[in-house]
């Protein structure tokens, strides 16, 4: 934590409510360390905590996790099985804690991808932590912002042919309840580690305003600090949704 800014110093309004991540640049941690790639995912699970603490501490809403995205299935297949089984430990030996804190944790994605026993110990973490309100963790697995927004079309065209939506009352406001993450407020902060500039299939529809923030740390050494700079740096933004700075400036 840095010094200077203890939590909760801020004016309230410039604390996102919502904080997204796309947990990047493991591999590469451990390249450097002639390591295998599957040694930085396990190192990562570290900023995991860190991350889930600062946003308890800074009492942040929402913090979002992009953990394994639709196509990272397409990895050497050692890759893939090491995330799985450390995913599984992960569950087992973090879920308590998380409860314990009052964090709500939710799996976002295309869970029927995965192995019965991942999936059984998502659904227990799942309702084991569904009263609790301190923070709302949502861990996207198999999860692609194509794919959210190709089953939210879905979702809308059922109720159409149950003959409860009509099909010319489908806008942005009517298809919005059925992307993930609907009943929480969209991201303010999306910040990306490990030096890439893109979203990679992230949320596409619910950053849509959302303020960008990239960093060089990979993932792995990402600690309160890191994020305490992406806040300031939320903390200096100007949020136009379109209008002029000095509509904005006069509105505040
Ligand atoms: C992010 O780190 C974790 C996952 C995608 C699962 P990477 O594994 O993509 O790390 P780099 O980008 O290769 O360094
Ligand atoms: C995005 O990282 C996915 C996750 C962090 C889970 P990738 O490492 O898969 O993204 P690309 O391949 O560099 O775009
Ligand atoms: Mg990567």
């Amino acid at each position: 934590m840095n010094a200077a800014t203890p939590a909760g110093s801020a004016p309230a309004a410039r604390i996102p409510r919502h904080v997204a991540i796309v947990m990047d640049g493991n591999g590469r941690w451990a390249e450097r360390r002639h390591r295998p790639r599957s040694f930085g995912h396990r190192a990562g699970q570290k900023a995991v905590r860190e991350a889930v603490e600062f946003c308890l501490r800074q009492r942040i809403e929402a913090l979002t996790l992009f953990a394994f995205s639709s196509e990272n299935w397409q990895r050497p297949q050692d890759e893939v099985g090491a995330l799985m089984e450390l995913f599984l430990k992960a569950l087992d030996k973090e879920t308590d804690e998380l409860h314990g804190h009052g964090v709500r944790v939710r799996f976002v994605g295309e869970l029927g991808a995965f192995a019965e026993p991942l999936r059984q110990r998502m659904q227990a973490a799942m309702a084991k932590t569904a009263a609790n309100a301190a923070l709302a963790l949502n861990v996207c697995v198999n999860y692609g912002g194509r794919w959210d927004i190709a089953q939210a079309a879905r979702r809308a065209a059922e109720a159409v042919a149950r003959g409860e939506l009509a099909a010319e009352a489908i806008d942005e406001h009517t298809l919005a309840p059925y992307l993930c993450l609907a009943d929480l407020p969209p991201p303010d902060l999306l910040i990306r580690t490990g030096g890439e500039h893109r979203i990679s299939n992230f949320l596409l529809w619910q950053i849509a305003y959302a303020e960008l923030h990239f960093t060089d740390t990979l993932w792995p050494d990402v600690d309160q600090a890191c994020l305490q700079r992406a806040l300031d740096d939320y903390a200096r933004r100007q949020r136009r949704y379109g209008k002029t700075g000095a509509q904005v400036a006069q509105a505040s």
